[in-house]
């Protein structure tokens, strides 16, 4: 018995590891990967923002466009700008000693950054860019604490002159009726093009677009898992069936 809870012990160690995630309050996201046109928007948003310093080496171009349903000459056109085929991995040309000079570090490949800090730290952490004079571009990330990317999104967002509360959900003000929270950021220091939900929104997108990247096969693997069950409860029967068959003499 006392090795069979211990046997128990030794399988259930792998989920403590999933537990023990990054410190700190982040705020939640539901990822859908099988909302192809939240997909869309955030692969459109990593090729326009993200792939000049970032690879998807582990990716090709052509499944991404096959699995979100972009036409491939389309996907060519529009979400290819180094003139490779739509066939090839998705490499970029920085140098990586060069950049790390550039930045501090050099910029990580993204392919499994949705395996690797999860999608709730991504959705946050591109929410949490905000104004520090003291950092060499500027910027400081309230989730990332000195990163060396710079706020790419300061357009579309906008640049937060203090921390942004990330984690703290809204709260109503029991006496004003008031709703305390409600933004990320108290006050701009720089104003971006897009209204604060809006921008969450694109950030839902490119949070998604990551965690598929993560994981391509997760909508399939799921709807496969899902028909293996059906299969072996209908199999069950057939097989206690055989068996009491089998064993109808016997007893
Ligand atoms: C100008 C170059 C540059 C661009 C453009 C850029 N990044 Fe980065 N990014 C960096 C650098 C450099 C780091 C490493 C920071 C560090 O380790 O201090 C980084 C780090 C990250 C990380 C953290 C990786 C990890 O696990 O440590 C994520 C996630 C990320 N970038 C996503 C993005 C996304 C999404 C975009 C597009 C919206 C983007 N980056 C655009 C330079 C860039």
């Amino acid at each position: 018995m006392k090795k069979l809870i211990l046997g128990l012990f030794i399988v259930l160690l792998p989920a403590l590891g999933l537990a023990a995630g990054p410190s700190g309050p982040l705020d939640t996201v539901a990822v859908d990967h099988t909302n192809k046109a939240s997909l869309q928007r955030g692969v459109a948003l990593f090729s326009n923002y993200c792939l000049g310093c970032h690879s998807m080496e582990y990716g090709r171009y052509g499944r991404i466009a096959d699995d979100l349903d972009i036409p491939r000459p389309l996907y060519e056109e529009n979400l290819i700008f180094t003139g490779v085929r739509i066939g090839e991995l998705i490499e970029i040309g920085m140098d990586k000693n060069q950049a790390a000079a550039w930045f501090g570090n050099a910029p990580p490949d993204l392919t499994l950054v949705g395996r690797l800090r999860g999608e709730d730290w991504l959705y946050s952490y591109f929410r949490a860019f905000y104004k520090d004079d003291t950092r060499p571009l500027g910027v400081n990330n309230a989730v990332f604490a000195n990163v060396g990317m710079p706020h790419v999104l300061v357009d579309m967002q906008g640049l937060c002159a203090v921390p942004p509360r990330i984690g703290t959900a809204p709260s109503v003000d029991p006496l004003s009726g008031n709703v305390r929270n409600a933004d990320i950021c108290p006050e701009w220091a720089i104003e971006g093009s897009m209204e604060p939900a809006e921008f969450n929104a694109a950030m839902y997108d490119l949070t998604n677009f990551l965690s598929y990247m993560g994981d391509p096969v997760k909508v399939e693997r799921e709807r496969l898992g899902i028909l293996v069950l059906i299969f072996i409860a209908i199999f069950f029967i057939f097989a206690y069936l055989l068996n009491r068959e089998y064993w109808k003499d016997v007893h």
